[in-house]
């Protein structure tokens, strides 16, 4: 039932403030992160834990980017972030100090199973995020943290993508608490920053009717490309990503700082280049640095449209069109950037007259290697 929406697409988007509540409902106690389903493992061998291989394919291996950079931050143990299929055929190395965390929305990934199976039979410890009760994934983990979505009927992922972050900087807290990497300040600060998330992407989604009017001048857009540093680097594939899946658009995500070796050789007048620009405030070091970028792309032609901190007045001059998210924390801007390039690809679908529940060739769930 789509409850009066046009798709299951715009639906969940929209459902993106309770995906993540809920997500976070029960898990945080006192301001403190409590996640019940990691107890057996005891506080003692998750704090020997000397490296994190996160395993996904899509939309969820984009979640494990942006965790990435907020478990190595706050828990400090190096994470790597790998494509289920390339991990499972490549002889990784495991070692019983590897914990392995697979994100799933379905559960049944058959490339991500596989990588899991694997990996347990090499000695690693495995936790998996799902949003699929009892599913395959989960099965054949050692723990899990459910991510409390709700059902994902669109095939493009949304809300399940926002909620496995959340999830993810659950564990990440978990993780600094146990391992005395953070102080209690820090952690109840960050816990904070988290429930304060789903009011902000609430904020975030007041954007659609602006992303609407972006959208009906691009529906002849050959190419789209996107540009993000940092954490914005993930949102930035991502933003291509739901591009591809959704309009059936060229669409590629770069990190900004690679602009100079090779992309910008793409930026010629007229191309739409979508920039996921960090905080003024919270970056302050990377935020002069993508102004920069901006303004090498302009210089050349690009139709660019920022995506910025609300009174980010640095990128006004230089973006054809500026679509705000709300004041976050460096490592939370993810959550909020995301929501206007979700919006984006259904709008600019929806448009050109698609199907944006049920994109050509591609199925929900993907059970085949
Ligand atoms: C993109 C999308 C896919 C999935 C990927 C993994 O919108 O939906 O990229 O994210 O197929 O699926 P799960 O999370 O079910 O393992």
């Amino acid at each position: 039932d789509k409850g009066g929406w046009s798709s299951f697409m715009a639906k969940e988007v929209s459902e993106q403030p309770d995906a993540v509540a809920n997500t976070l409902r029960g898990r945080i106690v006192d301001g403190v992160v409590v996640i019940p389903e990691l107890a057996e493992f005891g506080d003692e061998a998750l704090a020997r834990i000397r490296r994190i291989v996160i395993i996904a394919c899509g939309t969820a291996a984009y979640a494990g980017q942006v965790a990435k950079y907020a478990i190595e931050k706050w828990a400090k143990v190096p994470v790597d972030v790998e494509l289920s299929h390339e991990f499972r055929y490549r002889d990784p190395v495991i070692e019983n100090d590897t914990l392995v965390v697979s994100i799933s929305q379905s559960g049944e990934t058959m490339d991500t199973l596989m990588a899991v199976k694997y990996a347990r039979e090499a000695g690693a410890v495995a936790i998996s995020i799902c949003n699929t009760q009892g599913a395959t994934i989960p099965r054949e983990s050692n723990a899990v943290i459910y991510t409390h979505a709700g059902p994902e009927v669109a095939v493009a992922s949304t809300k399940a993508f926002v909620a496995q972050i959340a999830a993810l900087y659950l564990f990440a807290l978990h993780l600094a608490r146990v391992r005395g990497t953070l102080g209690s300040a820090e952690l109840l600060e960050h816990t904070a920053e988290l429930q304060a998330i789903p009011e902000k992407i609430a904020t975030t989604l007041l954007q659609g009717d602006a992303v609407r009017q972006l959208a009906t001048w691009m529906t002849d857009s050959r190419a789209v490309l996107f540009l993000g540093r940092h954490v914005g680097f993930p949102i930035a594939l991502e933003g291509a990503l739901k591009l591809k899946e959704l309009a059936y658009i060229h669409a590629e995500g770069f990190a900004a700082g690679e602009l100079k070796h090779g992309p910008i050789a793409l930026i010629e007048p007229g191309q739409p280049v979508f920039v996921v620009v960090p905080s003024p405030r919270g970056s302050a070091h990377l935020h002069p640095k993508v102004v920069s970028n901006i303004q090498e792309i302009r210089a050349r032609g690009a139709r660019v449209i920022v995506i910025a901190e609300q009174g980010d007045a640095a990128v006004l001059p230089f973006a054809d069109t500026v679509i705000h998210i709300p004041l976050a924390a460096p490592l939370f801007e993810p959550l909020l950037a995301v929501v206007p390039l979700q919006l984006f690809a259904m709008e600019l679908a929806t448009a050109k007259g698609l199907d944006v529940d049920q994109p050509r060739n591609l199925a929900k769930s993907v059970t085949v290697e």
